[in-house]
């Protein structure tokens, strides 16, 4: 079934593809879809013109290339345009109304003078000699009684200690801290939290939220899953099935591989100002308010937006196609989206993997609901028209929902599980109303915090779970931190892939975060809980793990027993990290299309698509916009083991990794095998980290080659926080 708003989407296509020559050129005979890599598709040139045809209307109508256009959005849901100040540069938002504070329920009756209470005994903690991490814990407990007492009494008292003891400065504390931005969610997680001594939560809340310069707690030890624990949570099913058919699918209609795009974190900025200032030093870059301390006073701020800077005051000028220090303009993401079937040879994907993000990065209080709705709204209904009949897979990331981060436990009281289900709703509703998933699929959405359970091919399972469970910004997460699923998540997720093994289906596990890596994202207990899932039903059920957030371009391994061993005949599963198609921060667009055994549901390749930021400010003065071009095939760039084979556990013939096997985790793991003897290809992939950012580190000394390698080989937050730390990332600049 589909919504008049998609409708008006597909009819707006079918006039792109009629008036643009890049949809019609490029198109092949449908016989040629099969394997041979085809140079004539290895680039892109996107037009310079914006598809206006995708939405019915427009707030403005911009001359080319001066401004972004401000789509007329209709939400489906209240049946109302979403209001132009969510887009429009030259007005701040007003962010959430007041209504969406969601405080916990008192509890008792509050003494009297409750506040002046809770203020004098914190001010005495802090004015006391204890260390640090004590002071913060003793704090917490103090402000307990405030939450359960009189909730509506905490974000004054928040911000006011945020002000007094300089936590933030005194601007950004009355903002962050307001009920209906974060003041109400933490009184309910003040509130919930057990700070009782055995508890880590307090631990938890002091070392992750609070963080290092004003409490010294350390991270309390991940939780000891021994085997009593584990028994109990495979139902005493330990160990798995002694044979396996991994030819679950069927072979597609032309005999070859499936073409899987995999997309991720978009994080489109509807508010982004061509000419501002994209080398900021406030707030979010590219925006009407944003300037550069050297080269202004940020005075002009003060009054209306538009009178925005220029010239000298200006050090590098947000341009229509985007900049490295900024999120997605529309321009940009309508032409990334308008790349994949050109770069795919002229055929639409045969289905679409995307791991979440579509909200821009920005302050929380100019985070509300009708911006992740608009936002929602407009990409999926983009993303359809764009790539056509293929189906599309979401996972929800940190930034899907208001406040950024955040999910509720359906175990929270107070039927407080329910704040977050707006946008859960929402979301089942657009998956079904853009045809991807029926309304049973859609159902699941609702009840499981946006993750589901389908299977979109014969012998092909796709589960999807709500990662910000495991992500540490999610401040839900500091309920009950001993118990590694809270949420109930990696339960659902179990049960899938028990149902999966017992009906002899593939499972592609697909999330936003990250379990692994330098494991500066994700909490340590559930990925740690995750990592022994996977041991359990990888390889023979789980064929692939998919993920984002980082916006770069990386993998994780997957080892038995643990990681115990990093042998490569030990590893078992790998996570792709598709990198991101937003340039923030300092990395160039980039799609990836996968090539899918039909039948095995695992990857044969990838070809890594980019377009390069340096490129844009040119574009106004030519006849195009962005060229897509090609980067790099997975088995091309890192396929030859010959340097490692020898001694590798598990050797191929000639060193080559075979033509018809795939790129499982074994590849993978003798890839990690090779870099620690070529260290050389540790920076070939770091430069693929960033797709060829010029503002990439390099990744040449021991030191790093070694850290690099020892992230690969991580899959849970407490294997790579054991790590060296601080080559993670290549954003820094
Ligand atoms: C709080 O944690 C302590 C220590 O683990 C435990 O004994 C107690 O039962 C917990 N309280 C609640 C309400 O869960
Ligand atoms: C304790 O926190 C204060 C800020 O409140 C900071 O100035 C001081 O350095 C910290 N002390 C230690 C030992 O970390
Ligand atoms: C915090 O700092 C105090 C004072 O320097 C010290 O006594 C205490 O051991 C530290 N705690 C942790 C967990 O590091
Ligand atoms: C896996 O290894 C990590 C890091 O040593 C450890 O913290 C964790 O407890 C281990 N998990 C299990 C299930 O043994
Ligand atoms: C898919 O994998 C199976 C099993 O390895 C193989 O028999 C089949 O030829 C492969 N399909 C293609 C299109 O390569
Ligand atoms: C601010 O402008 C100066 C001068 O152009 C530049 O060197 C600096 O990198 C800019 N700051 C940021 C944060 O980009
Ligand atoms: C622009 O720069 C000039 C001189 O460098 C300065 O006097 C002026 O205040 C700046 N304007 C703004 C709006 O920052
Ligand atoms: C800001 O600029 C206005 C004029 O545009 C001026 O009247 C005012 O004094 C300035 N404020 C500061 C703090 O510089
Ligand atoms: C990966 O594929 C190779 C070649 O088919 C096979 O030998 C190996 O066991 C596979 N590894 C995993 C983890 O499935
Ligand atoms: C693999 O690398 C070795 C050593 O550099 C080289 O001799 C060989 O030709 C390469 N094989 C392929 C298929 O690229
Ligand atoms: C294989 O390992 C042995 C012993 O660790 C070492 O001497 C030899 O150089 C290695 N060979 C290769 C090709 O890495
Ligand atoms: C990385 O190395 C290349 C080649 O040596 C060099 O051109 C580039 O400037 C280096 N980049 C950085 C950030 O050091």
């Amino acid at each position: 079934m589909k919504s008049i708003a998609s409708l008006a989407v597909l009819l707006g296509l079918a006039q792109l593809a009629a008036s643009s020559p890049a949809f019609v050129a490029r198109r092949n005979d449908a016989s040629s879809a099969a394997e041979a890599f085809n140079k004539e598709t290895s680039a892109y040139t996107a037009s310079s013109a914006f598809p206006t045809s995708m939405f019915a209307s427009y707030y403005n109508t911009p001359a080319s290339m001066t401004a972004e256009p401000r789509p007329v959005v209709t939400d489906v849901g209240r049946n109302s345009v979403f209001p132009d100040i969510l887009a429009n540069p030259t007005i701040l938002p007003l962010g959430p109304s007041s209504s969406e504070a969601v405080y916990p329920v008192a509890t008792g009756t509050a003494s009297p003078d409750i506040v002046s209470q809770v203020r004098q005994e914190i001010t005495d903690i802090f004015a006391s000699s204890s260390s640090n991490c004590t002071k913060c814990t003793d704090a917490l407990k103090t402000a307990q009684k405030l939450a359960q007492q009189s909730p509506q009494d905490v974000p004054a008292l928040l911000i006011e200690l945020c002000t007094k003891y300089k936590f933030k400065s005194a601007s950004t504390c009355a903002k962050q801290y307001a009920p209906q931005v974060l003041g109400s969610v933490y009184a309910q997680v003040l509130s919930y939290a057990n700070f009782s001594s055995g508890s880590t939560d307090a631990q938890y809340m002091c070392n992750v939220v609070v963080g290092s310069s004003f409490s010294n707690c350390s991270l309390p030890k991940p939780r000891l899953l021994d085997e009593a624990y584990l028994d109990d949570w495979f139902h005493g099913k330990r160990t798995p099935p002694s044979s396996y058919n991994l030819n679950v699918g069927e072979p597609t209609a032309n005999g070859g591989n499936l073409r899987v795009l995999h997309m991720s974190d978009i994080h489109v900025d509807p508010r982004f100002f061509v000419g501002g200032e994209a080398a900021c030093t406030n707030g979010r870059c590219c925006r009407a308010d944003a300037y550069n301390s050297t080269l202004s006073s940020g005075n002009f701020t003060q009054g209306t937006l538009s009178r925005a800077l220029s010239g000298a005051n200006i050090s590098e000028s947000a341009t229509y196609w985007g900049n490295f220090q900024c999120d997605a303009p529309w321009s940009l993401a309508l032409s990334t989206l308008g790349a994949v079937t050109p770069l795919n040879g002229g055929h639409e994907v045969d289905m679409t993997i995307h791991t979440g993000d579509m909200v821009v990065h920005d302050l929380a209080q100019y985070i509300s609901q009708d911006l992740v709705k608009y936002t929602h709204q407009s990409l999926y209904d983009s993303i359809r028209a764009m790539l056509g009949k293929g189906p599309v897979f979401n996972a929800i990331g940190n930034h899907d929902s208001a406040p950024s981060d955040f999910a509720s436990q359906g175990a929270l009281p107070d039927g407080r599980s329910d704040q977050l289900s707006w946008d859960w709703d929402n979301l089942a509703r657009l998956w079904e109303a853009e045809g991807w998933f029926d309304h049973d699929e859609a159902e699941q959405v609702r009840s499981h915090y946006a993750g589901y359970s389908v299977t979109p091919r014969k012998g092909l399972r796709i589960v999807a779970i709500n990662t910000d469970f495991w992500y540490k910004n999610n401040i839900f997460n500091m309920i009950h931190t001993s118990n590694p699923d809270y949420s109930g998540s990696l339960r659902f997720l179990t049960d899938e892939l028990f149902h999966a093994e017992q009906r002899g289906e593939r499972v592609w596990i697909v999330g936003h975060v990250l379990t692994g890596w330098d494991g500066s994202n994700p909490l340590d207990n559930p990925t740690n809980l995750f990592y022994q899932i996977v041991d359990r039903f990888a390889p023979h059920v789980i064929a692939h793990i998919f993920f984002g957030h980082t916006h770069e371009d990386q993998f994780n391994i997957f080892y038995a027993n643990n990681g115990t061993s990093r042998a490569a005949d030990q590893a078992k599963a790998v996570s792709f990290m598709a990198p991101s198609v937003t340039p923030g921060n300092n990395v160039n667009p980039a799609l990836r299309i996968m090539h899918v055994n039909a039948t095995t549901y695992e990857v044969m390749d990838y070809h890594q698509f980019y377009t390069q930021v340096p490129t844009f400010p040119d574009l106004p003065e030519s006849s195009h916009g962005p060229v897509y071009e090609y980067l790099y095939s997975a088995r091309q760039a890192y396929g030859n083991f010959t340097s490692s084979n020898a001694n590798s556990t598990h050797p191929v013939d000639g060193g080559v990794w075979p033509q018809d096997a795939p790129l499982n985790a074994t590849f993978w793991a003798k890839l990690t095998e090779e870099m620690a003897v070529r260290k050389e290809l540790v920076q070939q992939f770091t430069v693929f980290q960033g797709r060829n950012s010029p503002r990439s580190p390099n990744c040449t000394s021991d030191e790093c080659v070694s850290a690099k390698i020892c992230y690969m080989q991580s899959g849970s937050a407490p294997l790579g926080k054991q790590c060296k730390q601080g080559y993670g990332s290549v954003q820094s600049s």
